[in-house]
């Protein structure tokens, strides 16, 4: 039995460049797990089909992407699967759904590396990543985690090193609002796709000048004040207008100290970097006094450079 950490991951910078011939969009974007993850469990069931359940019943059906991801193991090493049986998996969700903070895709990349293990598969993370970017574009990130700068459609990563000293957050969402990923890009090519660069060799250019951009540079320097400066996210210009709450939770965030704020992916989450974890206590109660909303939840945490990992012994 194995019992593994997932993630979440927020995105210090998100750019769309174009269109991609597979209807995708080309993106360029710095992902940075975060100390907040589910923990999932796995075991043998000793018959030839896999379970599922999870604390909340209603991601216990057969397209949670942990279930997906068994599935995908299952076919592409069907000699395994006859010898090993079916995988039990038992999901706790710490992090919230449909959030922008790729949930689902840190449990689908769980499975696919507690598989590797108890299945003895003996693949590589590369070969892991392989896998996970059929299963979704956040996945093969997930699977490493730690801070890297993706390319493509968010699965040609780059790993960085992580910043030298802790950075603190403050996590915030509203609890019955969930965004769909698909309608933000969707309405991004609506409004904006007269500005997307056409030709894939202009669109890798402006990928690679990321490399050598500012938010690489404080991050490897650690410049709090530098990342804040330079933190980037294009959905923000469909789904605030869209979502008032979240653009007030933005500036509630703001007004309360943070030193920048940010919706994580294609929201609703927003997250707030702080310079202490005193600071971002600080700057949760001061939010949740402005706002006043019960619907709002809050995280304490910081980055991460982890992804995938098991849960010592407690
Ligand atoms: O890959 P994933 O399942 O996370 O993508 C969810 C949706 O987000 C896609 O169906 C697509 O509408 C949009 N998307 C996109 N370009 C990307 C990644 C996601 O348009 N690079």
């Amino acid at each position: 039995m194995y019992t593994l950490i997932a993630p979440a991951k927020i995105n210090l910078y998100l750019e769309i460049i174009g269109d991609r011939p597979d209807g995708f969009h080309e993106l360029v974007m710095v992902l940075q797990s975060i100390d907040l993850g589910d923990r999932l469990t796995l075991d043998r069931t000793h018959s030839n089909s896999h379970l599922l359940t999870c604390n909340d019943p209603q991601l216990s059906g057969r397209d949670n992407l942990a279930y997906r991801a068994a599935e995908l193991i299952s076919e592409r090493f069907p000699d395994a699967f006859a010898s090993y049986g079916g995988v039990k998996i038992h999901l706790e969700k710490q992090i919230p759904v449909a959030a922008g903070l790729a949930g689902g895709s840190a449990d689908g990349a769980a499975v696919l590396v507690g598989m590797n293990l108890l299945w003895n598969l003996g693949l590589t993370q590369g070969e892991l990543q392989t896998l996970a970017a059929q299963l979704g574009s956040d996945l093969p990130f997930c699977v490493t985690g730690g801070t890297a700068i993706a390319t493509g459609r968010g699965e040609q990563l780059d790993f960085i090193h992580s910043p030298p000293e802790p950075i603190w957050l403050v996590l915030a969402k509203h609890r019955n609002l969930a965004i769909s990923t698909p309608w933000a890009y969707q309405t991004y090519r609506q409004q904006f796709s007269q500005k997307y660069i056409q030709h894939p060799d202009e669109q890798a250019a402006r990928a690679q000048r990321i490399h050598a951009g500012p938010m690489v540079g404080a991050i490897a320097t650690g410049d709090l004040a530098a990342m804040v400066a330079h933190l980037e996210n294009a959905l923000e210009a469909v789904v605030l207008p869209t979502y008032p709450a979240v653009n007030q939770l933005r500036q509630a965030l703001l007004t309360a100290g943070a030193k920048g704020a940010m919706m994580s992916g294609s929201g609703p989450s927003v997250f707030a970097l702080c310079e202490s974890p005193d600071h971002a206590e600080a700057v949760k109660t001061k939010t949740a006094n402005l706002l006043k909303d019960p619907n709002l939840d809050f995280w304490v945490t910081q980055f991460s450079h982890q992804g995938i990992h098991l849960a010592s012994l407690e």
